[in-house]
């Protein structure tokens, strides 16, 4: 995008000279000499510019009330004055308003031009910054929590309810697969803290020291290995949001350290003297029972009581299985985009199978289960055949295809298996049964032999099917 700066000057000779110099550079220049022409222009909705290039003292006013009046609406344009009479407590008042800088008349246009670029530079930053929040705050809208049930709409408007209230920190619970993850973004982005950082962190994920050092950061030299400064989550998340995944995987001396942090609202990095004040929220999330926790002493009861002020529990799709009806076309409408099919029909059958089925994986399962299908589709129906649901709702902990014409396969049902490692599965399960034949492995999975090959490749399967000679 071509970059606008808009010029405010009352001296022609400079006003002109410098419109001159900034088009002939390739920016889009508006030169105005006044300040009412300025608030007129800066009134119109439709205009954006990336740069304000003013005088101090106009014939009808002062530039650093223009910028006190529109700088807080336009955040993501630079402010730049030039002045003649410039003293100390003007330049001090156009700092705090947030200008980027001050300039002193006469000033060379080599010095202007590098001022100019690097406040573009910030200008462009922060442009990037507000069009990824715009653009989460619309992928994390609240419907995004797709459903109708009555569980589902109650579980929205409390995520409406606690994106708008000033909590410092909140538990979501839930089964595995249940949106959690989905619900801590809906809660951040629908906040008035959407514009700053949601940071995560999975417990689970960081053996404890690491994990501390993580959180709250550490000074050069803290320990062994600690070769700079490094700033902690916490205060990553500083004025934004905190997301704690499977926080009752938390060391229980980390978890007192946390609870501290949160009631003073303060931290100190590893090895430093000084605590650092941070304005955080903290959402936790758990797929665990924290009440059994702390009766067997894994878990602090002061840390949950502090967490649980609010407890949003995110209901089993098993639960609430009539959403089905709107999850099912959406997560197909997603997938079919992804891989180019145009699935649109499904029997009464499947259906059938899928309001029988348990979930015991959740939403999850369910996407991993309709884009496997999706992807081995082959004609505008849903294929029955790779659902593979029903050995699961059994009650057995591995569920193969019912076709068993064509393979024995077998899978967990918890979701927790990903697509590329089961149609890794499949292929390599089938070139066996065939012989490393792949002309027949492509007709019985009704696809083409470039696909399996393609497969094959990608999985690394060609070892074992060129040590036993592929077939063609
Ligand atoms: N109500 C819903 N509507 C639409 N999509 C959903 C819904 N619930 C969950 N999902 C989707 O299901 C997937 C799994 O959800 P998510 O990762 O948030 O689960 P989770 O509760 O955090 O699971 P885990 O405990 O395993 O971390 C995501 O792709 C999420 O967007
Ligand atoms: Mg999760």
């Amino acid at each position: 995008m071509l970059d606008t700066i808009l010029i405010i000057e009352d001296e022609n000779l400079l006003g002109s000279e410098l419109q001159r110099h900034y088009l002939k550079l390739g920016y889009e220049v508006i030169w105005l000499q006044s300040y009412t022409e300025a608030q007129r222009k800066l009134n119109s909705k439709k205009f954006d510019p990336s740069l304000i290039l003013s005088d101090l003292n106009l014939p009808d006013g002062n530039g650093l009330d223009l910028l006190e009046e529109y700088g807080p609406k336009m955040s993501s344009c630079e402010w730049i004055f030039l002045t003649g009479y410039g003293d100390i407590p003007d330049s001090v008042r156009a700092l705090r308003l947030g200008a980027f800088d001050f300039l002193t008349k006469p000033c060379p246009l080599e010095q202007l031009d590098l001022v100019i670029r690097s406040a573009l530079r910030s200008a462009h930053a922060q442009r990037r910054l507000q069009e990824k929040s715009k653009d989460a705050s619309q992928r994390y809208a609240l419907d995004t929590f797709v459903g109708n049930s009555k569980a589902a709409q109650q579980t929205r408007q409390l995520l409406q309810q606690l994106s708008q209230a000033p909590y410092t920190a909140l538990i979501l619970s839930g089964e595995t697969g249940t949106g959690k993850g989905l619900a801590a973004r809906i809660l951040h982005y629908n906040s008035s803290r959407a514009k700053e950082a949601l940071i995560e962190l999975n417990c689970a994920a960081l053996p404890k020291d690491l994990l501390e050092s993580e959180l709250f950061g550490h000074e050069a030299g803290a320990y062994t290995g600690a070769t700079s400064r490094h700033r902690g989550l916490i205060e990553q998340a500083n004025g934004g949001t905190l997301f704690l995944d499977e926080i009752g995987e938390m060391p229980l001396d980390l978890q007192a350290k946390l609870l501290k942090a949160i009631e003073d609202r303060k931290i100190r990095r590893i090895g430093s003297e000084s605590e650092i004040a941070v304005d955080i929220q903290i959402i936790a999330a758990t797929n665990r029972n924290l009440q059994e926790d702390i009766n067997n002493g894994s878990f602090r009861a002061d840390l949950y009581h502090r967490l649980s002020v609010f407890e949003l529990r995110l209901p089993a799709l098993r639960e609430r299985l009539q959403d089905l009806h709107q999850l099912v076309p959406e997560i197909i409408a997603e997938f079919n985009l992804k891989a180019g099919k145009n699935v649109s029909e499904i029997s009464p059958r499947v259906w059938n199978m899928l309001e029988h089925y348990q979930w015991p994986g959740n939403v999850r399962e369910l996407r991993n289960v309709l884009e496997r299908c999706v992807i081995l589709s082959t004609s505008s129906s849903l294929p029955e055949q790779w659902l593979q649901l029903q050995a699961s709702t059994a009650g057995s902990n591995c569920i193969s295809s019912p076709d068993t014409t064509a393979c024995d396969i077998c899978f967990p049902a918890d979701g927790s298996l990903g697509l590329d490692e089961m149609i890794s599965e499949i292929v390599q399960t089938m070139l066996k049964k065939y012989d490393n034949n792949v002309s027949e492995v492509a007709r019985v999975l009704k696809t083409t032999r470039e696909k399996i090959r393609y497969r094959i490749e990608k999985y690394q399967l060609r070892k074992s099917s060129s040590q036993q000679g592929e077939q063609l």
